[in-house]
């Protein structure tokens, strides 16, 4: 049997990663993980609780080795942190063991989508959420697009049609 491709989700956090991941994984009969969930599997602890105990840098590198080893799977869609790109290790990782899609969405819907929830320490500051996107999309948006094999943008249709979407791309 021909080897079987992985899917890696990069882009923004509020991009729809593990919703479109999810759908994506059950379309393709893959395995569906997600870089947060197995940092909070092994930790027994939440990304929040992490950050605070460990600070930002001691996340970083939590997740850089979660991606490591889940990259060593093949057959899975990886839903991966907005902040994992930051780490050249991690870019050169989901470049050379997969397909990287570049999930991209304007920073409006990134607010909106990410305000129902609290599992995002970076934007639990005094700063305006918007404000903190905006800054890290300054940062970060290249780099998504640096390894990305193609972009598709998670704004304009549900993630049942993105994933669709993704898949005529493949
Ligand atoms: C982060 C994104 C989050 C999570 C953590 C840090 C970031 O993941 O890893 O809060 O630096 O952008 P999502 O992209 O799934 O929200």
């Amino acid at each position: 049997m021909a080897e079987k491709r992985n899917i890696f989700l990069v882009g923004p956090m509020g991009a729809g990663k593990s919703t479109i991941g999810r759908h994506l994984a059950d379309m393709l009969h893959l395995e569906f993980y997600d870089s947060d969930q197995e940092i909070e599997r092994r930790t027994g602890a939440d990304i929040a609780w992490v950050f605070d105990l460990e600070g930002e840098e001691g996340f970083r590198v939590r997740e850089e080795n979660v991606i490591q080893d889940l990259t060593e799977l093949q057959g899975i869609v990886l839903a991966t942190g907005g902040g994992s790109v930051l780490s050249k290790e991690t870019r050169n990782r989901l470049s050379a063991r997969g397909i990287v899609v570049y999930l991209e969405t304007p920073i409006e819907k990134q607010v909106a989508r990410t305000q129902r929830d609290k599992r995002r320490p970076l934007l639990q500051t005094e700063e305006a959420p918007k404000e903190v996107l905006e800054r890290l999309a300054e940062e970060r948006n290249p780099l998504y697009a640096e390894i990305a094999d193609f972009t598709v943008r998670t704004d304009e249709q549900s993630a049942r049609a993105v994933a669709s979407q993704i898949i005529d791309k493949l």
